[in-house]
């Protein structure tokens, strides 16, 4: 027999968790990199809901922004073969992107790695890459930005003169 003052608070009330309607709402917009990368998953799975929204433009790459949330943004890119970005960085914002269709080749100042399909990736303030399709079939990105993207600084004097991506 258990006196109320050796019981815990779930073994008393019950777990609150364990009732639907008693648990706290989903959040309606991100607000951790977890959370963003967890709505970058979400975006990809949901082929049916992007898919249909890709075109490609011999010109250049093509984008298209998705949503828009308090700070942040989220961009559909398509790229041909033999498009790319051009080495730049993110200003301010932080993010997260992932492949949702192809393979991308991004270099850094790490090297250079292979970006398909599965795997997202988080970059912080000042990140610093050159994302090219070098592959001989198109690719579709998504990247979210928080806070949106607002500028993205070339850094063609640093790819010219073949130094790294810092
Ligand atoms: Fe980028």
């Amino acid at each position: 027999m258990y006196s109320y003052a050796q019981l815990t608070d779930i073994q008393i009330g019950g777990d609150p968790l364990a009732c639907p309607h008693l648990r706290p709402p989903a959040p309606v917009h991100p607000s951790t990199v977890a959370e963003f990368a967890g709505l970058a998953r979400r975006i990809a799975e949901d082929r049916a809901g992007w898919a249909p929204l890709v075109r490609y433009d011999a010109a250049s790459r093509w984008y298209h922004r998705l949503r828009t949330g308090p700070g942040y943004e989220v961009w559909l890119l398509s790229w041909l073969p033999g498009q790319g970005s051009g080495a730049h960085d993110h200003g301010p914002s932080s993010g997260v992107y992932a492949v949702l269709e192809g393979e991308l080749t991004e270099h850094t100042s790490a090297g250079r790695r292979s970006l398909a399909p599965g795997a997202r990736h988080v970059f912080a303030p000042g990140y610093a890459h050159e994302v090219v399709n070098d592959q001989l079939s198109p690719a579709v990105s998504l990247h979210v930005y928080f806070p949106g993207l607002t500028e993205m600084p070339m850094r063609v004097q640093q790819c010219a003169a073949g130094l790294p991506l810092t």
